[in-house]
Order: C-alpha cells, then structure tokens, then sequence
C-alpha cells in the first residue's frame, strides 16, 4: 500500500515540474497517507529538484503542495493564453520533463514572465485553498471582522476574505527557497521578479458586497475581500512582460540597475531581466525554445502571428480542413434554439521546419 501511495505521490509531483498536467483527482492529498511523518519524509525527499528548505515546507504542509499541484496546470494555461500568438508561447514549459527554470541562459524577458506568472500561480492556489478550508495552517483573513466604513457607508466584514496574506508568505517561502541568497546575479533577478509577480495578484483583491435592507437598497451591506479571476493577474503581468526592463549588475554584484540609463529605473512592480531573447525560432532547449516548426499561423494578420513572423521566413504549408459547424440558429418561441449543422472549409497554415531538421 505504501509504495502504490509513494508512486501517486511522486507522479502527482511532477506537475510541479512542467510535465503535460494529466487529469487531477481527489488521491492527490497526502491526509490519506494517515499523516505519518516518516511517510512523507520519504515522499518529499524523493520530489526531484526541491531544495532542502522546500523539502521541509513539503513535510510541514503536504496539502499546501497538493494547491500548488492544482495551481501549476492553471498558470501554465494562463501563460499559454498569453503567448499564444507568439514564436515562444510556453509550450517549452508544458513539454520540459525538468523545471524550465533549471536550464541554462534562461534570463530572458520570456523567464521573468515565468518566475513572476509562476510565484503568483502559488500565491493563487495557496490562498483559494486556505478559503476553502484545504489546509489546516491557514483559513479566511481573520482581520476582515467586525465593521468598516467606505464611500457607501458601513458595512460588516462577513463570509470568507480571502487571505492573501499568508498566501504570500507561503510563496515566498516556497518559491524564493530555491534562489540562492547572496551575489547571485540570477538569484537577485529571479527573487525579484517572483515578488512582481506576488504583488500581482494582491493588486486584484476586490470588495464583493451583498445588500441586504428594503428591496435591494443596500443600506445593510455584509461585504468580503476576493481574489479576482486569474486572468486579470495574467493580462497584468503581460503588460509587465511587454515593458519589462533589461537590467546589469551593479559593480559589487550587490543589487541591479537599468541597462540603458534612458529608461526608467524597475520598480518592485516591473519585471527585469539581464539578455536579450532568442529568436525562438529553432528548437533550442538550453534557452526553452521549441521552435515554430508545426504551429499554426494567421495569413491575414500582420502581427506576431503572421505566417511571415511566426515561420521565420522559412514558409508555411497549407492544408484545407472542413468542420461541422451549427449555423442558421434560429429561437423558437419558447424555449428552444435549433440550429443547422454546415460544412465550413477552411484553410489551416502551419510553419514549415528548418531545412537542416526536415523530415524529423
Ligand atoms: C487572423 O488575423 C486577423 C487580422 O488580425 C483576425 O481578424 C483574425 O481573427 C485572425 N484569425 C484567427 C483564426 O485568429
């Protein structure tokens, strides 16, 4: 029985390693290993790439690392929606075996989105786990009680706030453990953009307020702070990608400052990094690129999804596909929509592959 657990266990934790998230169930929570602590010793220490301190926080909080098991399938398809119609679009993340951020010369533009997209996925999953009551070290934020006061009057603190707070801390904690502290000029850059990416997710902590009072008139509100979509978090840290700063290292290798003094100076908010990326256009693994060789591109558009941009000038083919589609829908009085199936044609363009790779 313990060997069956131990390999569930171990297959279930690759997830944190970037391998294609397979469909997650309820086993996945070591409660039911009877919570002994030489079992999870065991368990956690056979988790590749964790460092000793995450070892620890493994043993300490088994289903905290079951939220962030959960959370890794979620930010790795929110940073995939993101890059969607770029060359890199984090695909290099889903099919890596090892964690994207153990390669070599990953201090591109495209890494910091992933430490900060990353650090802010478990700040997200931590937190929605302590509001539903899944780990047993944290719950809703026990400051929000009591009444308060705003533009629309009082209200009470009601409900569940989510408790970002020790959300943070337990990112922080988790994530900043694999960084070595020190004149690290990686560790410095990395440390920071996974702080950028914490306060990500806090920016988007709203109020929701339910009226209570005569039909709707709000005078009696009971209102709760909530983490919004992560997709706010995701469109955020874009926008960071996009302005993200290039930086170097001061002369005693003890913090970082603008690369080109024309540009601003990063804030805690903004992402920074230290080279220029790669074209993404081959497969290169050591900087996490895939290549374009296969991906589908857009022949009416003219941005990153261009058949032009996307191939890299090495061409597209072309292959006509049709497709059911339901279409005539028409609503019938009442209540129904019915619809009629059509083929619809169309032409799918994919990039063809480097000469030297052809027919791989
Ligand atoms: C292709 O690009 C055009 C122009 O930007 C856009 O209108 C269209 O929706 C795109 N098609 C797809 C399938 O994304």
């Amino acid at each position: 029985k313990m060997s069956l657990l131990l390999e569930l266990w171990l297959s279930g934790l690759l997830l944190l390693f970037w391998v294609t998230p397979p469909v997650i169930s309820s086993w996945w929570y070591m409660g039911a290993a009877g919570g002994s602590s030489a079992l999870r010793r065991v368990m956690c220490d056979n988790v590749p790439g964790l460092v000793s301190r995450q070892r620890q926080l493994c043993q300490r909080h088994p289903e905290a690392m079951r939220a962030i098991g959960l959370g890794v399938a979620e930010w790795t398809a929110e940073c995939q929606h993101q890059f969607r119609r770029h060359r890199w679009n984090c695909d290099a993340l889903v099919h890596s075996q090892r964690s994207l951020f153990g390669g070599r010369g990953l201090r591109s533009r495209e890494s910091a989105f992933v430490y900060a997209i990353s650090s802010a996925g478990v700040v997200f999953a931590i937190t929605r786990a302590c509001s539903q009551g899944e780990l047993k070290s944290c719950s809703c934020d026990p400051t929000k009680k009591g009444s308060s006061k705003d533009d629309n009057g009082h209200f009470d603190w009601g409900g569940c706030s989510d408790n970002i707070h020790y959300g943070i801390k337990f990112a922080r904690a988790f994530v900043d453990a694999k960084e070595k502290k020190g004149k690290d000029a990686r560790a410095l850059i990395n440390l920071h953009n996974n702080r950028a990416g914490r306060k990500a997710v806090k920016r988007f902590l709203k109020q929701e307020c339910k009226c209570h009072g005569v039909s709707g008139s709000c005078t009696l509100r009971t209102c709760w702070l909530a983490m919004a979509d992560f997709r706010k978090t995701g469109d955020y840290l874009w926008k960071k990608y996009s302005g993200a700063i290039q930086v170097i290292m001061n002369q005693d290798s003890t913090g970082f400052t603008v690369a080109n003094k024309r540009f601003k100076k990063p804030t805690k908010s903004d992402l920074v990094y230290f080279e220029n990326s790669p074209d993404y256009c081959v497969r290169d693994r050591d900087v996490g690129s895939l290549g374009t060789a296969g991906r589908v591109c857009n022949q009416s558009s003219r941005g990153m999804d261009s058949c032009e941009v996307m191939c890299c000038g090495r061409g597209h083919d072309t292959s006509r596909i049709s497709r059911m589609n339901k279409c005539e829908c028409k609503f019938h009085w009442c209540c129904a929509v019915h619809c009629q199936d059509c083929l619809e044609v169309l032409d799918v363009h994919t990039c063809k592959a480097p000469a030297e790779s052809a027919g791989t």
